[in-house]
C-alpha cells in the first residue's frame, strides 16, 4: 500500500472545502483521461457539506457531471426517501441540484427484503457499468469517499460483524447488532481496488478512533477502518483539528498505518 496522505485542516468547513477541491481535481483528471469518473459516495452526515460545495460554483462548473457515475459505499435498509437514507442525503445535496442523469445514478437498493439478492444485483450493476464480469476481479473506482465512526467503522463495516471477513463478494448484506439494523455495504474486496480512497473525519468524537486506526496496533476486527488499504491507489485522510487532537505525530508526516 502506498504511504497514506494525512492532511489536517482547521475546522469542518475547511475540511469540506479542501475535500471539494481535491474531489473536483480527481474527477477532472479521470474524465480527461478516460472520458468518465466512477465516484463512490459516503453516507452519514459529514459529507453533506462537501456535496453542497460540489453542487455549487466554482466546483459545479469545473466538472462535466454528465460523465460522472455515482455509487454508494453503503446504505441503510430503508427506502430511498427515508430520513436515514444515504441516498436521500446525496439526492438533496448533490443529485437534484446538479440534475445528475438517472443513467449515472447507481443507487444501492438496501430497502429490498432479499438483501442477498440486492447485494448481488448491485454487484452486477457495478460490473455492467465497468463492462467486466460480475464474478471476476473487482474493478477500480476512480474515487471512494469514506467516513469514520467513533467505533472505528467505515462504510457499514462495523466492528465484529460478518462483512469484515468477506474475501470474495464486492457487496454484501451486513447485520449490525450494535445498532439493531441491517445494511448493504461494499467490502474491502472492491474498496481496496480504488485509485483513490478519501476518508473525511471531523469532530472531537472521532479523535480517539482516528488515533487508534492510524497509530495503534492492527486490530481490524475492532477497528474496521484499518481494513482499508488500497492495493495501488492513494489513501487520503482529511481531518479537522478536533478529530486530529489525539494523534501523536504531527499530521502531514507518515504515520505508521497499522501493518
Ligand atoms: C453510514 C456511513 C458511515 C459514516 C460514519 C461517519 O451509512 O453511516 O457510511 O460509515 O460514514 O458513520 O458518519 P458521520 O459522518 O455522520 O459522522
Amino acid at each position: 500500500m502506498p504511504t497514506p496522505e494525512i492532511r489536517q485542516v482547521e475546522d469542518a468547513e475547511q475540511l469540506s472545502t479542501a475535500a471539494a477541491e481535491e474531489c473536483s481535481r480527481i474527477m477532472r483528471v479521470a474524465i480527461g483521461r478516460q472520458g468518465r469518473c466512477t465516484f463512490v459516495l459516503s453516507g452519514g452526515s459529514t459529507p453533506r457539506r462537501l456535496y453542497e460545495l460540489l453542487a455549487a460554483p466554482p466546483q459545479r462548473d469545473q466538472i462535466d457531471w454528465t460523465r460522472v457515475d455515482l455509487f454508494w459505499g453503503d446504505e441503510r435498509a430503508v427506502p430511498p426517501d427515508h430520513k436515514d437514507s444515504n441516498f436521500r442525503m446525496a439526492n438533496e445535496a448533490l443529485l437534484q441540484p446538479l440534475s445528475i442523469p438517472a443513467t449515472r445514478i447507481h443507487r444501492m437498493p438496501a430497502e429490498r427484503a432479499d438483501r442477498d439478492r440486492a447485494a448481488a444485483d448491485y454487484q452486477a450493476e457495478i460490473a455492467r457499468v465497468f463492462d467486466v464480469p460480475a464474478d471476476g476481479v473487482p474493478p477500480a473506482f476512480d474515487l471512494v469517499l469514506l467516513g469514520l465512526g467513533p467505533d472505528g467503522h467505515t462504510a457499514s463495516l462495523f466492528p465484529r460483524t460478518a462483512a469484515l471477513n468477506e474475501t470474495r463478494r464486492w457487496v454484501v448484506p451486513n447485520h449490525v447488532p450494535q445498532l439493531g439494523t441491517d445494511r448493504l455495504t461494499m467490502t474491502r474486496v472492491i474498496l481496496n481496488r480504488a485509485a483513490c480512497i478519501m476518508f473525511l473525519v471531523a469532530g472531537a468524537d472521532k479523535a480517539a478512533a482516528l488515533a487508534e486506526v492510524l497509530e495503534g496496533p492492527a486490530e481490524s476486527e475492532r477497528l474496521p477502518a484499518q481494513l482499508i488499504r488500497p492495493e495501488t491507489g492513494r489513501l487520503v485522510w482529511l481531518m479537522d483539528g478536533a478529530a486530529a487532537a489525539r494523534l501523536k505525530t504531527s499530521t502531514g508526516t507518515v504515520v505508521s498505518y497499522a501493518q
